[in-house]
């Protein structure tokens, strides 16, 4: 797994591309290769750098939370954060990885991202994209840049928000083109953000550790009895196979988790993620330890702490209903 960038890389010198203290612009303009590709889009980052721990020094606020009822939670980490512009030259059927690619290569090494794979299946890039959990390497500059409309500031578009008493709000806007930025070729803006529900370590970068935690804790592994060393097979119907196959796709992206607003990576809920690996076993004919695992989840922290707000099964990369995977394990556990 890549994480570009790597922690203690000094921050360059920015000079005179109009950096300021909390907001940095910067234009590759027409020094590098991408110039010649005639659209553009705005990069809008939004970046972290982590405060030095003090040797000697440990945090001892007498006034500090000891305890919390929604069980312990990392703290909001201490650092610089700030939102950086970068513009680049590329096209709409290119993905946002290429473009922070394009971005660490030609004007910012000191950018900090992860990566592995880059087509979906490593699930290691997954970040908030205007607002929406996403993977970097699968999501495509002409779906994600929002053309600003015309006559407003940067991307807000005046047809969202509040509207006035009385006022019927139109079923169908007509999207208000910005005319000048459609004649120079300018896309758009898209905002990048870590993802929410884990401790940011650097910009992009965020500490999965505990995901993986509560995975390992269902025991994501065949319990069969047989052992590696059996020689014969174990059989499966393909109407047996259909009912986990979906969910032993999931990539451990973290992308539900992010959307869950109960999980907060924290002690208070196993996870989404968690709960879907211990369902493909739950849901395995050959696993032999089904009570147990069902008894596994049957926690405060584990399906019972599922509110069943569904927001995990829209963004899923893998098409996983999660929220409906969730209720499916409330049921088990009540049969
Ligand atoms: S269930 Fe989907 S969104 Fe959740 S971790 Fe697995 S692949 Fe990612
Ligand atoms: S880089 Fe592997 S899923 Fe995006």
């Amino acid at each position: 797994m890549k994480s570009e960038g790597a922690e203690g890389q000094s921050r360059p010198s920015i000079g005179t591309c109009g950096q300021t203290a909390d907001t940095g612009s910067l234009d590759s303009g027409s020094t590098t290769d991408s110039s010649t590709t005639s659209t553009s889009v705005t990069i809008r980052v939004a970046r972290f750098t982590p405060r030095q721990a003090r040797p000697g020094r440990t945090a001892s606020n007498p006034f500090a939370a000891t305890s919390s009822p929604f069980g312990a939670r990392p703290g909001r980490p201490r650092g610089k954060r700030w939102t950086q512009e970068y513009k680049v030259h590329t096209s709409p059927e290119q993905t946002i990885l290429d473009c922070l690619l394009q971005i660490k290569r030609e004007q910012d090494p000191t950018l900090n991202f992860r990566y592995s794979c880059g087509h979906g299946m490593c699930g290691s890039d997954a970040v908030l994209v205007n607002s929406t959990p996403t993977l970097l390497c699968t999501a495509t500059i002409g779906d994600h840049a929002k053309a600003p409309a015309q006559g407003t500031d940067e991307g807000a578009d005046s047809s969202q928000g509040f509207r006035r008493t009385g006022q019927a709000r139109d079923a169908n806007p007509e999207p208000r083109q910005n005319t000048e930025a459609v004649r120079t070729g300018w896309l758009g803006i898209i905002e990048i953000k870590p993802l929410p529900g884990f401790t940011p370590l650097r910009d992009l970068i965020v500490d999965t550790d505990t995901m993986f935690e509560q995975i390992r804790r269902f025991h994501p592994y065949l319990r069969d009895g047989a052992g590696p060393e059996s020689e014969t097979e174990n059989l499966q119907t393909p109407a047996q196979l259909s009912k986990f196959e979906l969910l032993s796709n999931c990539i451990a992206c973290g992308i539900c988790e992010g959307s869950c607003p109960v999980y907060a990576g924290g002690e208070a809920f196993a996870g989404p993620a968690a709960l879907i690996a211990a369902s493909r076993f739950i849901n395995d004919s050959r696993d032999q330890h089904r009570q147990e695992r069902l008894d596994d989840i049957n926690q405060e922290d584990g399906i019972l702490a599922c509110e069943s707000v569904r927001a995990c099964s829209r963004p899923c990369p893998k098409g996983i209903d999660v929220g409906e995977e969730m209720w499916r394990l409330v049921e088990a556990v009540n049969r």
